[in-house]
């Protein structure tokens, strides 16, 4: 069996940050989110896999990941020219799929209990596809199945107006080869792209088996700010605690704190569960319980919880508390100096700042 991890798309959602990133490599707890999921490809045999990116963030997502070996994987990548549909791209992917059964893996998509057991199931009974579920009271801004009660899926729709199942579809699927009939098969939808959603109806009306996996574990989508906080809150909430920084002695450490390696605390608290990632500076600051600081930080003189904070940033001199913030890449924010009720800003284009 291979994994097919998508991990091109705009990311319009996920603005100002995926205008200089990929939203996939967006640290959730300081490792990105993408890796995640091929932790959980990899947790369940699946060794190849194969990982398509776009021309924008195409070379970040491989110089983040390799050749897969650091996962005790093998990574080959597949370059999709435009965001045409998820299952475009698991048209580019035929060559490389062949006749394996695969795994899709939509590279945003974070699911707490891995899919270990969806890929035995998929694996060890006789079955064309198999799609995850998960049960929402109103699952209407998603794709919704209708099962026939034995764990048979007769029916997709997306985005239904009306409630017919509670049952979602994630970002994870199970295929064998009759999805490439499927997918070159079926026309653009009127957004111009082509749908998973369409290819799997395709499949159950050319009466193939298109089984159903029920999930009790969180599933996030990433795709927006509060979702990736939401993350975030998850993994940390099962870290364990772990010290490879340094911490001065005016300082304290509460609850489960991880400081990587160089990371430094000065005449600091950080309250856990919190991260505090590779050479970064906390002084004269409190960091408070679910938040991530990525590398190469200084958060200085102020406070911050609740947030995620993307490498190479600087926090400091603030009267107000940062929380439930996501601050990208190489951003600054600091008090103004000179008129103390002065807002000086150099925002980018769809950013937004709560004051
Ligand atoms: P989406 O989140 O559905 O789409 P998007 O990335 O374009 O984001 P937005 O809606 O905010 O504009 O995509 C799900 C995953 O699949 C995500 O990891 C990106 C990836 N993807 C591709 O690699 N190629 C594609 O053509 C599409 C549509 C998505």
């Amino acid at each position: 069996m291979k994994g097919l991890i998508l991990s091109g798309g705009r990311g319009t959602r996920l603005r100002p940050l995926t205008y200089t990133g990929a939203k996939q490599l967006v640290p959730v707890a300081n490792k990105p989110v993408l890796f995640y999921a091929i932790e959980d490809l990899v947790d369940a045999g699946v060794l190849d896999i194969g990982i398509v990116i776009s021309p924008e963030t195409g070379d970040q997502v491989k110089a983040a990941v390799g050749d897969g070996a650091r996962f005790g994987a093998r990574v080959d990548y597949i370059p999709q020219d435009e965001p045409r549909g998820i299952a475009h791209g698991i048209k580019i992917s035929q060559e490389y799929i062949r006749d394996d059964k695969f795994v899709l893996f939509l590279g945003d998509n974070f699911i707490r209990d891995g899919i270990v057991k969806q890929v035995a199931a998929f694996r060890d009974n006789a079955m064309n596809a198999q799609i995850i579920l998960y049960k929402m009271d109103d699952p209407s801004s998603m794709g919704v199945a209708v099962l026939d009660g034995e764990g048979g899926v007769t029916q997709l729709v997306e985005k239904p107006k009306q409630f017919i199942s509670p049952y979602a579809v994630i970002g994870i699927y199970m295929f064998d080869h009759h999805v490439f009939e499927a997918v070159n098969s079926i026309k653009p939808s009127a957004r111009g792209e082509l749908e998973i959603t369409d290819t799997i109806q395709r499949l159950i009306d050319q009466k193939l088996t298109v089984r159903a996996h029920l999930i009790q574990g969180a599933w996030i989508d990433t795709g927006k700010v509060v979702d990736i906080l939401e993350a975030n809150r998850l993994v940390l909430d099962v870290l364990e605690s772990k010290n490879e920084g340094q911490v001065d002695s005016d300082s304290r450490l509460e609850g489960r704190v991880v400081l990587e390696k160089g990371a430094v605390v000065v005449n600091s608290t950080i309250r856990g569960p919190a991260i505090i990632g590779e050479r970064t500076r906390i002084e004269n600051a409190f960091v408070g319980p679910y938040t991530s600081i990525y590398y190469d930080c200084t958060i200085q003189n102020c406070e911050i919880e609740h947030s995620v904070v993307l490498e190479n940033s600087k926090i400091s001199h603030l009267s107000k508390r940062v929380a439930d913030s996501l601050i990208g890449r190489n951003a600054e924010i600091a008090r103004a100096d000179g008129r103390t009720q002065t807002l000086r800003l150099v925002i980018g284009d769809y950013s937004k700042v709560g004051i």
